[in-house]
């Protein structure tokens, strides 16, 4: 068994990593965050320090990081949105689509993200759902197109931006996966009557880690779904845990009071987004 690390080491090794997060955060607000080889090697730097920082230094290093959480969030959102139509637009223009929907970088993670979500429905006793609407899909909504396309789900995807819409949309055709799309935001305090038949008729509805800013937005948002929702809709809430909260914003079961929480999964592996499995009360 490996000797304890003495306390000056440790503080050490949280002091550096805390240094490189923000030395990061530095780099790339120094670029304009599409995709090209300095950008995709800082935030490749970045989601691995967040996902596997070195033992120990987790809580040390938030408590150092905490003035630039807001800067890091939001590079990393406007990062993911600027790869995903990078690789939308790719995508939906090659000449073999699913070839190129295969060399996205990140695809082994929505893969692995799907899977752990759909074993944490089960183990609350849901089946493998067949009605799905994703809120915040993006422009690359792989998370839609891998439940339609391998899970046999009917999927909705909804996106108050209808650029992001348009590209998923693209995506989707170019790889020949069927899938719908609306035009809602879902954070407005009233949803469209479109969208909430929509959420009581689905077996799951999956809020986006980006939808909501943070965890008062996130318990305004849930409150509506779970009054939306039918008796057997089950709520997936995507957050993060640990250094993978400066990616993300995060949310925990007592921040959302209008939902029970039934299960909440952190993964450890590479997959970035912890998940919370929820329903309306009864
Ligand atoms: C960058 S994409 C990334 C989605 C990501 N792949 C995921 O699985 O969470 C996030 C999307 O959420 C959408 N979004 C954010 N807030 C929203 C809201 N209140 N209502 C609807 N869509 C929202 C944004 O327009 C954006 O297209």
């Amino acid at each position: 068994m490996p000797a304890p690390r003495a306390p000056r080491e440790a503080a050490g090794i949280a002091e550096r990593t805390a240094e490189r997060l923000v030395a990061l955060c530095e780099e790339l607000e120094d670029t304009d965050l599409r995709p090209c080889p300095r950008v995709d090697a800082a935030f490749g730097e970045l989601v691995q320090l967040c996902c596997h920082p070195p033992t120990g230094c987790t809580a040390t290093v938030l408590e150092r990081v905490a003035p630039h959480i807001d800067r890091l969030r939001g590079l990393s959102s406007s990062g993911e949105g600027l790869m995903e139509h990078y690789w939308a637009g790719r995508i939906a223009t090659a000449a073999d689509p699913g070839a190129e929907l295969e060399r996205f970088p990140y695809l082994g993670n929505y893969l692995d993200l799907v899977r752990l979500e759909l074993a944490a429905l089960t183990a609350v006793g849901h089946a493998t759902p067949r009605r799905v609407v994703v809120l915040g899909s993006g422009p690359l909504p792989l998370t839609g197109l891998v439940l339609a396309a391998r899970h046999g789900a009917e999927v909705l995807h909804v996106d108050r931006d209808p650029a992001a819409l348009d590209s998923g949309t693209s995506v989707a055709e170019a790889v020949r996966i069927r899938t719908r799309s609306l035009c809602a935001d879902v954070s407005s305090t009233v949803l469209p009557t479109d969208l909430t038949t929509e959420i009581r008729r689905a077996d799951l509805v999956l809020l986006g880690a980006l939808v909501g800013a943070d965890a008062p937005a996130k318990a305004a948002i849930t409150a509506r779904l779970a009054a939306a929702a039918g008796p057997d809709t089950a709520v997936l809430v995507r957050t993060a845990a640990g250094l993978r909260t400066l990616l993300y914003p995060q949310v925990c079961p007592a921040d959302l009071p209008g939902l029970d929480v039934l299960l909440e999964v952190h993964p450890r592996t590479d997959v970035v987004n912890s998940v919370l499995v929820a329903r309306a009360p009864r």
